[in-house]
């Protein structure tokens, strides 16, 4: 496929007023990706190189969010959103540099599949001049019907312009339409806007390339690859067949998951074999697992990376920056951020660990505060291989612990504490023998004083 050279042209020129929203329809993400950078992606897998986004607002946000995700993006501006045929011709100028393929493809329309658009690539690649991607919707209504015959498509009927009988046909133009580079431009520029709502259709290019005596045909793709967005619902509906898909494809690779319809991903989450996600479990963007650790229910986890044999939760939080190395443990809400819990090291309970860096098999206790912010600035806390934290101890940063050191329990402890010592940051205790009887009688006469009052 590689040899022919092919232009993605993504229509994302919609206001998206129904979306209620400041965001461009757009930008609005699954799986915590914007929509039109799944639309880019699914493009550059089928091979595509140069990318033609049709904005009509917010174009600079689109670009940006489009062109990690390709090798060419151009940005052309649809002054006036007249139709599907005129938002194409937007990228006239693309068009014209010369593209075997062209793929049309809308913005809003994120779960279309890669493999579809190899399909369609290939019918070209074996002559078809147009390639229109049909599916089934339970319901028809509102959607373009295909009309074939003999094995091609004759035309697409729009909703508005179809007689009763074409009505009836279930089958429905997704869209998505790949059409040969070279009598595009010719075909797009015979489009007018002669019909029921005054818009230029890119759907007539079926009609016009029939009659040129042209090869159109439909490719039949699954409903939800061609779910497209217009409101908050519908976007809910596609994160959900997003989510399905990412659950499916790591189980098949080898994640365990006892309640799979409770764990959430992001797009760019990437988890080994053998890993175990207990239920309730959320995955921010940049999270990568290796084999065999585990994720004990309820934690909310983005930007962090964590090793085989690693625990995690019940109830943790790791921000990013968090980096648990093999076999250690964060462990029921306990908050890690920016920091290295090294090989074998443990934060059981009840702590913050913030702009830290943790030494192999070293003991945190619970209530451990690393304090890293004096309100303007960080600052790290450093503890050694070894290092024991005793319970409810406040780390004030800049400071280091010593390897094999030991904290006492609820020590402030603002001095570093060389290797192997032991660090008091408290009041030392002192017994008052015998004393707490008079205590109580002093505190009971002063109550019944009170209530004498
Ligand atoms: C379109 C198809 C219809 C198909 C349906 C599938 C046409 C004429 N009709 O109808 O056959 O069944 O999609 O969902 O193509 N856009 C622009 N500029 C414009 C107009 C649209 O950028 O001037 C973009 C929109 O942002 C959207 C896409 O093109 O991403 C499709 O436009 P939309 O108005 O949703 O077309 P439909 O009426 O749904
Ligand atoms: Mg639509």
């Amino acid at each position: 496929m590689s040899e022919r050279s092919c232009l993605a042209i993504i229509l994302a020129a919609g206001e998206g007023t129904r979306m209620k929203s400041a965001l461009s329809k757009v930008l609005h993400p699954v799986g915590g990706l914007p929509m039109v950078a799944h639309v880019v992606r699914a493009a550059t897998a089928a091979g595509v190189g140069d990318v033609a986004l049709v904005v009509g607002r917010g174009a600079e946000e689109v670009e940006k969010a489009a062109r990690p995700h390709a090798n060419r993006v151009s940005v052309h501006l649809q002054a006036q959103r007249l139709g599907t045929g005129n938002a194409v011709l937007a990228a006239a100028s693309a068009i014209a540099k010369g593209f075997d393929d062209l793929i049309i493809m809308f913005g809003d329309t994120p779960m279309i599949d890669t493999a579809a658009l190899m399909s369609a690539r290939e019918r070209l690649a074996c002559g078809a001049d147009v390639v229109v991607m049909g599916f089934r919707p339970s319901d028809p209504t509102g959607y373009g019907r295909l009309l074939e015959k003999d094995g091609q498509v004759i035309a697409i009927r729009e909703e508005k312009e179809a007689s009763p009988d074409e009505k009836k046909i279930g089958f429905c133009n997704g869209g998505l339409m790949a059409i040969r580079g070279d009598d595009a431009l010719v075909m797009l520029n015979k489009i007018t806007n002669n019909n029921a709502k005054k818009e230029y259709y890119l759907t007539d290019i079926v009609e016009i390339a029939h009659a040129l005596g042209k090869s159109v045909v439909s490719l039949e793709v699954d409903a939800g690859s061609v779910l497209g967005v217009n409101t908050r619902v519908e976007l809910a509906e596609v994160e959900s067949l997003f989510q399905n898909k990412m659950r499916k494809s790591m189980m098949l690779d080898g994640v365990a998951m006892i309640a799979p319809e409770t764990v959430f991903f992001s797009w760019d989450t990437e988890i080994g074999a053998e890993t175990i996600i207990e239920p309730n479990v959320f995955f921010g963007t940049k999270v990568r697992v290796s084999g065999g650790a585990t994720i004990h229910a309820f934690c909310h986890i983005e930007g962090a990376t964590i090793a085989t044999g690693a625990h995690i939760g019940p109830f943790a939080r790791l921000r990013p920056g968090a980096d648990l190395r093999e076999d250690s443990k964060a462990g029921n809400f306990v908050e890690i951020k920016k920091s290295v819990i090294s090989k074998g090291a443990k934060v059981n309970h009840l702590t913050y660990v913030g702009d830290a860096e943790v030494g192999e098999n070293a003991n945190i206790g619970a209530g451990t505060i690393t304090c890293n912010y004096d309100g303007y600035n960080k600052f790290i806390t450093k503890i050694g291989a070894g290092a024991f934290i005793g319970s409810n101890s406040a780390l004030v940063a800049p400071v280091s612990i010593g390897s094999g050191a030991i904290v006492a329990a609820g020590s402030v402890i603002t001095k570093d504490v060389p290797d192997d010592a032991v660090a008091f940051g408290r009041a030392l205790q002192e017994n008052r023998l015998k004393i707490a009887p008079a205590i109580r009688s002093r505190n009971k006469a002063l109550k019944e004083k009170n209530s004498a009052k």
